[in-house]
């Protein structure tokens, strides 16, 4: 049973009081006093290789966690999630991102009805057509093939088709342009729309619910803009749909052959391994897309079945837990060492904080714990150059996770052992910090005066002491980002079971939208509605502007 309110379980109380132990430990002694920390707390699961050891945990740590796992049906909630029960108990929905990437042979009943057939109908549809583009056999309105591929979509239908199309630069298919558009500000659209020809531009037109205003309106602008220069029969070869609301795709003037259809238990936010990764398919060919799967897949398996103890999602869950929870980190900040993932830290502020950044349990009942720390960064190593700073010496402890792949694409061996030496000296420099003694002998070295050396100790001075997990692969391949994604999804799926929430609605976006509507119809027409004097003051300037 999960329990209505975790903060009055046994196990949170005695996490609480282990905290308190905790909290006056040093990392840098944890390492000296047991030699066999590094492989106790090291694991590889899909390639890939985490290392949790420089967080503030022991034997006893570990073992309370899981406790607190089991006290809160992780196990048990994972297996619903996997067989497809409507754990989307808001919106009374199965979450299936799973039976995505699963193989053509397993079975997985939603309200009776095998899916995977389904799914697999789908990935045929995404081959042929890719094969069409790639081959030219597809052709614009002029009798030319396509050359540039515009998605328009927003949220889930942007976030992780865009960033795997990043990730995966070193595997594009070198004859096509993918380009992505998701802001309402015209410039977005604007700016694409300058760099393409419409004879030989494709536009797919993602959405889940096709309802959503900015995808809306910036579809409706493409499709003017088009034409301009084709007519409404040759539509049929520009433009593409993702949707579940088939209805709204063929109203908006798409013909139903060129609709990639997917499912309500299909989450926005886990919906690339879905027709949503069409773009990705166009950018890299369908053999690596289903490597990615395949990748995916694998860390299924390795959450589904391996025991808790030895479970990557599960550890790197329950670590985020403690840090948040117990130790009070209020932020997480993630530092990818490859440049090809400078889009990742944006991805997984979608995932985990649409997922995750709840006040209310399942129940309804009030969350009077944290729930989801604000996730937040950069690649490495560019940020050292900024934000690192606030991470050394900041008042905040903020625990990062150093991503980084052992082999480069490229040939710049020293680039790369020097990207190596900045990710691993930085996990170092973070736990050990620069003692007073230590800064005023590098001090005397230099000639300082004593006097100056005093005033410039506190300055150079690192706390050090500050938590990190690092991810380690061999190299940066459709089938280690597949992992590693599903690694973070799940990660965010343990941490939702452990905070009682419902990671996979999202009402608190809706409000927002709600009353951009209102607004909206008092900067286009003459009319004004009631607000607060500041929301009146800035809709009466920009309508003074619009004049
Ligand atoms: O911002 C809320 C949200 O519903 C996301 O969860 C979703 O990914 C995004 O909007 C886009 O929605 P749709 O795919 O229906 O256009």
């Amino acid at each position: 049973m999960n329990p209505t309110n975790l903060a009055n379980t046994a196990v949170f109380q005695k996490l609480k009081k282990h905290a308190e132990k905790a909290g006056k430990w040093s990392l840098k002694e944890l390492f000296r006093n047991d030699p066999g920390r590094f492989p106790a707390m090291t694991l590889t699961a899909g390639g890939l290789f985490l290392d949790f050891s420089k967080n503030f945990l022991t034997k006893e740590t570990l073992s309370l966690l899981l406790e607190l796992a089991k006290e809160c049906d992780l196990e048990k909630i994972r297996d619903r999630m996997f067989v497809g029960d409507k754990i989307n108990t808001a919106e009374h929905r199965a979450v299936l991102h799973t039976a995505l990437r699963a193989p053509r042979y397993e079975k997985v009943l939603v309200d009776g009805k095998n899916i995977i057939p389904d799914i697999q109908a789908v990935l045929d549809q995404m081959r042929r057509f890719s094969e069409k583009i790639h081959s030219g056999e597809w052709k614009g309105f002029t009798g030319k093939p396509i050359t540039d591929i515009v998605n328009i979509g927003i949220g889930g239908s942007d976030v992780g088709p865009r960033m795997v199309c990043q990730a995966m630069r070193p595997f594009h298919i070198k004859e096509l342009n993918v380009h992505f558009v998701a802001n309402v500000d015209g410039h977005d659209l604007d700016m694409v729309l300058n760099r393409v020809r419409p004879e030989t531009t494709l536009f797919i037109i993602a959405s889940k619910t096709f309802t959503t205003l900015e995808t809306m309106l910036n579809a409706h602008s493409a499709r003017s803009w088009f034409l301009n220069h084709g007519t409404i029969r040759d539509i049929q070869k520009h433009f593409v749909a993702i949707s579940t609301n088939r209805e709204a795709v063929e109203k908006f003037g798409i013909h139903h052959d060129n609709l990639f259809p997917f499912w309500d238990w299909v989450g926005g936010r886990y919906s690339v391994w879905s027709a949503i990764g069409l773009p990705v398919v166009l950018a890299i060919g369908y053999n690596h897309f289903t490597e990615f799967l395949a990748g995916a897949h694998a860390m299924d398996v390795h959450f589904r079945y391996a025991p808790l103890a030895s479970n990557m999602p599960v550890l790197l869950g329950l670590t985020g837990i403690w840090n948040r929870n117990f130790l009070g980190c209020t932020s997480v900040s993630v530092a990818p060492y490859l440049q090809d993932l400078v889009s990742f830290p944006r991805y997984l502020q979608q995932l985990e904080m649409e997922s995750n950044g709840k006040q209310v349990q399942k129940n309804g009942e009030p969350v009077t714990y944290g729930s989801c720390p604000v996730i937040w960064g950069n690649v490495g190593t560019n940020g050292q150059h900024a934000y690192f700073q606030l991470l050394h010496q900041g008042t905040e402890i903020i625990p990062v996770d150093f991503i980084v792949a052992l082999s480069p694409h490229h040939t710049l061996a020293k680039h790369h052992s020097a990207l190596l030496a900045n990710c691993f000296a930085q996990s170092e420099a973070l736990m050990k910090g620069k003692t007073a003694d230590q800064v005023r002998t590098d001090l005397e070295a230099s000639g300082m005066s004593p006097q100056e050396i005093e005033t410039q100790i506190p300055q150079r001075t690192f706390p050090g002491n500050r938590p990190s997990n690092t991810i380690l692969m061999n190299v940066l391949r459709p089938e280690t980002l597949g992992a590693l994604m599903a690694l973070y999804e799940h990660k965010t799926f343990v941490q939702g079971v452990i905070w009682n929430i419902n990671s996979f609605d999202q009402w608190g976006v809706e409000l927002g939208k709600v009353l951009a509507q209102t607004i909206q119809k008092e900067l286009e027409n003459n009319i004004s509605e009631e607000h607060d004097s500041s929301t009146s003051g800035l809709i009466a300037l920009a309508k003074a502007s619009r004049k």
